[in-house]
């Protein structure tokens, strides 16, 4: 009998103890949250002004809630498959939610099926994944920034600046303007869509351009400067202005034009609105970028996961399209806006 009472003690006990740990567990959930972030290339510069940003995010709102955000962001390397796994390590870790920037915008299938499988959300980010995958799953958001209306404020700096003044872009007079054409990677929706609209917005303008010759630099300040230096090898009296898919390109360009001592001024443009690309506006060595509000772009990706990682309404928070997607608000950066 004695020993029947002290067995049912105990097991009320530890009932107790257990059931008071459980709390605890719950509680201590709510006060940190987990995010796996993951980069397709960690020398990006967009992407790395992006991070920062995120990181400013995160850091925010711990302050202004007493949540930790633990956030682990990685590089996947330009690899696909070694994103994969980093997702598994997200997954194992136990994330509450992942933020993705696709190496291979059209191979997300690995990723959502694990995230699926997890019940872990994911918001991509800057590398769209296909709309089909999207639709997978109503966990899955995206949030970039439209490429044709990137592509518009662009061509539309440069059409203002011929309006005002033919020839800020018609260095030689001769009624047209003589461009080269910079492009990110083939695989990426922005690039096509940018070269598309920027150029079609030139000739809605009326602005008479012709194509010197153009190529892909992916993104990257150096792979542009080595096209530029070809370039001004090729047409050393001809090029009168650089369009640029991004501002990291646009810049190796510049690169180029004062490694080789181009004395022509060569007008460029890009996009992106990097702080480097800002300085250069400032100092008149680049006509203009498009600034994609970067600190709105953060802000939502961070706003979707941590919503999802808490078991919030995401829709509360962000403005979504379609109940998944956020594209942030775009504005032309020149050294006139600069100056406002
Ligand atoms: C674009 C951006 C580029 C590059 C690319 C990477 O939106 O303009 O500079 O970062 O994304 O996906």
């Amino acid at each position: 009998m004695r020993r029947k009472m002290v067995c049912g003690c105990l097991c009320l006990l530890s009932a107790v103890v257990l059931a008071g740990c459980q709390d605890g567990a719950e509680q201590e959930e709510k006060k940190s949250i987990r995010l796996g972030v993951s980069v397709y290339r960690w020398e990006d510069a967009f992407l790395t002004t992006l991070r920062t940003e995120l990181e400013e995010k995160a850091k925010e709102y711990e302050q202004e809630t007493g949540i930790k955000v633990v956030m682990d962001i990685v590089d996947a390397k330009e690899s696909q498959s070694v994103q994969n796994s980093q997702v598994e390590r997200f997954i194992s870790l136990g994330c509450d939610a992942l933020c993705i920037n696709m190496v291979d915008r059209s191979a997300a299938s690995d990723i959502i099926v694990q995230a699926m499988d997890a019940d872990v959300p994911v918001v991509f980010f800057n590398r769209e994944p296909v709309e089909e995958d999207m639709e997978r799953w109503d966990r899955l958001y995206y949030v970039g920034a439209d490429a044709k209306q990137s592509a518009v404020i662009q061509g539309t700096i440069l059409a203002d600046a011929y309006d005002g003044d033919p020839s800020s872009l018609d260095l030689n007079g001769d009624g047209v303007v003589k461009y080269v054409l910079l492009e990110g990677e083939s695989s990426h929706q922005d690039s096509l869509i940018r070269t598309e609209w920027s150029i079609q917005t030139l000739k809605d303008r009326g602005v008479p351009i012709e194509k010197l010759t153009g190529g892909i630099a992916n993104w990257d300040r150096s792979q542009a400067s080595a096209l530029m230096e070809q370039w001004l090898e090729e047409y050393p009296d001809e090029i009168e202005l650089v369009i640029s898919n991004n501002d990291d390109m646009a810049l190796g360009a510049l690169d180029a034009m004062e490694r080789c001592g181009s004395a022509r001024p060569i007008k460029l443009v890009g996009i992106d609105a990097t702080p480097a690309a800002v300085e250069a506006v400032r100092e008149g060595r680049l006509m203009g970028t498009v600034s994609q509000d970067l600190e709105t772009y953060a802000d939502a990706i961070f706003q979707i996961a941590r919503c999802e990682a808490e078991g919030e309404p995401v829709e509360e928070h962000v403005q979504l399209e379609g109940g998944k997607y956020y594209r942030s608000a775009q504005a032309p950066v020149t050294a006139a806006s600069l100056s406002d």
